[in-house]
């Protein structure tokens, strides 16, 4: 992309560098607060709020804070995020891992990381997850039929849940009494727990009841009126064990004016910034408003902010009317994928070469790259902008242009578990039901058998409206049949995570 249209892009709305991350003076120091007292006893911090308020901005900083800052700790920080797509159970947790084993090769925490019994631990719960998650290499599934994919999928784990979780608690004491030793702090920073599935939320708790000396836990959960459920259940947990949460609110006057300052060069009067703390005082809807005035070449004045204000329905929608036309199409065109977007299937679904498709979106500021190469929007609001805004007949097409590209890139995809239950999903979506019926009954069974009875639920109610819509009575019959067997664990006496 050249100067002039990254310009017009503006500045990305991907969580905050930490160079660039204004106020928050008291909630910084809380956290400050809570880092000196983690060698004691294993601490545990919610950061909480609506979206777009700066939750994963705070967690970068604090990343930055413990890992990086000159003078700071120089500890290491480990760090996993969960994405909109039930049933990728401890992809997070395998995230953290990853960093670790990066952390034991690195020169800067080798010496004290690298030593054998944390490689060996590393290793261990690795091993231990893989077998949970993947107990058979679902590698040509989708040229198998009917029994042949039933004999994969109905087998249940090699190893229990119960192992897992041990194999993570032990490798966590290992990491707590080599900090401890070494004035350091390990850092677990989990984004967005409130898309966890129940048995990502069960590890979580299992976790923080055991959290040994040494580590810091911190994480972001969503918290809005009536749209979390997670939020309370969490809420009450940690009150119990005694840990606390950071509940985010809008930017306050001087933190705007900040803002506007280090991060877009804007000089905004008080009486701007009174404006917009009373009325879009969410960093999100900020930078949406930044953006627009910059693009625009306004003056941050009461009466143009108020102009753009007026101007949208929402936030979201101010950020997308200063894309170019490819920009916007492109959004659209993604927006039905579940990240992390893979780049083959990016650039499927943009009809470009692989190098080409990620150079635009690197330099886009609605799109941001992941740690493991793969893209995402750069805020989920965005998306969820973007999904709603489509056609049912163009989403229809969608979903069936992304089936077709998860299809065709298969070979070349590491992420089996995400490639399944993608196609699942598109091909419900694309309305291509004879597919949709037989992958998302053989997956809901999988779920069944791995303890996730929230995801067997949605998979196996798939394959009844699929089903259904087929006229096919045996296969409703026998989907019918497995949700009723999910649905007496989902009502059963001690559910996971619950
Ligand atoms: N303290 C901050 N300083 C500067 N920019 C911020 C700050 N907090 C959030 N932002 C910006 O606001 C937007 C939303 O923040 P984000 O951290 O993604 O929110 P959340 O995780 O709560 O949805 C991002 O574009 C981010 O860069
Ligand atoms: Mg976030």
């Amino acid at each position: 992309m050249d100067e002039v249209q990254q310009q017009a892009e503006g500045v990305s709305y991907a969580p905050s560098p930490p160079e660039e991350f204004c106020g928050r003076q008291e909630e910084r120091e809380r956290l400050t607060v809570l880092l000196s007292q983690a060698g004691e006893r294993g601490q545990v911090v919610m950061i909480s709020g609506p979206p777009g308020i700066g939750k994963s901005s705070l967690l970068s900083w604090l990343a930055y804070e413990v890992q990086e800052r000159p003078g700071g700790l120089r500890s290491p920080a480990l760090k996993g995020e969960v994405f909109d797509l039930p049933g990728m159970i401890f992809s997070a947790f395998r995230d953290l891992l990853k960093d670790l084993r990066r952390h034991t090769a690195s020169t800067r925490f080798g010496e004290t990381l690298g030593v054998e019994r944390i490689k060996e631990a590393v290793r261990y719960a690795d091993d231990v997850l893989e077998k949970y998650v993947a107990p058979v290499e679902p590698v040509g599934l989708l040229s198998k039929s009917g029994e042949e994919i039933i004999g994969i999928f109905a087998r249940s784990p090699e190893v229990g849940y119960d192992r897992v979780c041990q194999a993570f608690l032990e490798l966590l004491q290992e990491l707590g009494r080599l900090m401890s030793g070494t004035g350091r702090i390990g850092t677990i920073l989990l984004d967005d727990v409130h898309l966890a599935s129940s048995l990502d939320r069960r590890l979580l708790l299992d976790i923080m009841r055991d959290l040994p000396p040494g580590i810091i836990l911190a994480f972001t959960c969503r918290a809005e009126d009536g749209a979390c459920p997670g939020y309370p259940a969490m809420q009450e947990e940690l009150r119990d064990l005694g840990f606390s949460e950071v509940r985010l609110s809008g930017m306050r006057g001087d933190e705007i004016r900040e803002m506007a300052e280090r991060r877009f060069d804007l000089f905004v009067s008080e009486a701007a910034a009174d404006l917009l703390e009373g009325t879009s005082g969410d960093p999100f809807s900020l930078m949406a408003c930044f953006n627009a005035l910059s693009r625009r070449g306004l003056d941050p004045s009461p009466e143009n902010i108020a102009t753009i204000l007026a101007g949208a329905k929402s936030p979201a929608e101010i950020a997308f009317a200063g894309l170019t036309g490819s920009g916007r199409t492109w959004a659209k065109e993604l927006s039905i994928l579940s990240p992390p977007f893979p780049v083959p299937v990016v650039a499927c679904m943009l009809g470009l070469q692989g190098t080409s498709a990620t150079d635009r979106l690197r330099e886009s500021s609605v799109f941001r790259r992941l740690p493991g190469g793969e893209y995402a929007f750069a805020h989920p609001l965005l998306q969820e902008h973007c999904r709603r805004e489509l056609p049912a007949d163009a989403r229809a097409a969608l979903n069936a242009r992304a089936a077709d590209c998860f299809e065709r890139s298969m070979h070349r995809l590491p992420g089996r578990l995400h490639t399944l239950l993608s196609l699942a999903c598109h091909f419900f979506h694309a309305r291509e039901y004879g597919k949709a019926a037989d992958l998302n009954l053989e997956l809901g069974l999988r779920f069944y058998h791995r303890e996730d009875y929230d995801t067997a639920l949605v998979l196996t109610e798939r394959a009844i409206t699929a089903a259904g819509h087929l006229a096919d009575d045996t296969l409703l019959a026998a989907a019918e049949q497995q949700r009723d067997l999910v649905r007496q664990k989902v009502s059963g006496p001690g559910r996971a995570g619950r």
